[in-house]
């Protein structure tokens, strides 16, 4: 089997070692690995079989797949989760329960304080701000000035649960707890730890698996009253929180998925 993993330059360089991890993988597995960086020019001549794509470009991911690729994720999901106004109206449409949610338009003002302002394609917690007034959200929008959502402020700050998906299987769910700021994120200094899912918490997020074709993505969900609510598909999923605490090998799963489920032909 060939495989692809497309990154861009500077993610590549801080995911060295986690590259590495691949190849010495797909080594042990007879996968012929190969990265490919978009800066420094995709080579279409010689495709492979699956295309690990880590980096945020639908676009890329569309041309792949008209090359008859199998993209993971593929450009549907890529399109839907690194737009957070795509994930709201996609989901919402579908039913699934989320936090009041409106795009910022030029004209938008809060219906109601406090609200949480959200940069569409930021990553990380990076300018996921509280306004209070109407002088924090004019200060916010002076400031950030990238297509912007507005959402209602879940009751349980500072916690939220990532699923980690499979194949469209719930592999492992961590809630990452923040004891300085509402945001969560892992990599703002958010602690996880493992977390046993109750009956009602896997239908909720089976809800939102059956919405897709999951190759391997978390699903983010935030807590409103002590119930968990969809907040957001990471689609280039890191797995350093699965490798920092639990015994987990997601690789090890990602890539046997891989190979059980592709046609070589
Ligand atoms: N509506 C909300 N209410 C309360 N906390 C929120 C809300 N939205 C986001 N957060 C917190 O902020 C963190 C970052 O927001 P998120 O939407 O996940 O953006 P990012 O893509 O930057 O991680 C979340 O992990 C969560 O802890
Ligand atoms: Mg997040």
């Amino acid at each position: 089997m060939k495989l692809w993993l497309v990154y861009d330059k500077f993610e590549a360089e801080r995911n060295r070692r986690y590259i590495d991890f691949y190849f010495e993988k797909c080594k042990e597995k007879g996968i012929d690995l190969s990265l490919q960086i978009v800066e420094d020019g995709i080579d279409f001549s010689r495709l492979p079989h699956i295309a690990i794509v880590r980096t945020m470009n639908p676009d890329l991911s569309e041309k792949l797949e008209g090359m008859g690729v199998r993209v993971c994720n593929s450009s549907f999901i890529s399109r839907i989760a690194n737009d957070k106004w795509n994930t709201y109206e996609y989901l919402h449409k579908n039913g699934i329960r989320l936090m009041d949610t409106c795009l910022v338009t030029d004209t938008f003002t809060p219906p109601y304080y406090p609200m949480v302002l959200k940069p569409c394609m930021g990553k990380g917690g990076r300018d996921v701000e509280i306004v209070n007034n109407y002088e924090e959200f004019c200060a916010y929008r002076e400031k950030v000035k990238e297509k912007t959502i507005a959402q209602k402020v879940a009751s349980d700050k500072g916690k939220d649960l990532r699923v980690y998906v499979v194949g469209n299987r719930i592999i492992k769910a961590m809630l990452r707890v923040s004891e300085e700021d509402f945001r969560s994120n892992f990599c703002l200094g958010g602690k996880a730890v493992e977390y046993e899912l109750n009956d009602w918490e896997r239908e909720e997020i089976q809800k939102v698996i059956s919405l897709f074709d999951i190759s391997y993505a978390g699903l983010d969900f935030i807590f409103d009253n002590g119930k968990i609510i969809f907040n957001e598909m990471e689609d280039v999923v890191g797995a350093r929180m699965l490798y920092t605490h639990t015994d987990i090998d997601i690789v090890e799963i990602y890539l046997n998925f891989l190979i059980s489920h592709t046609n070589l032909t």
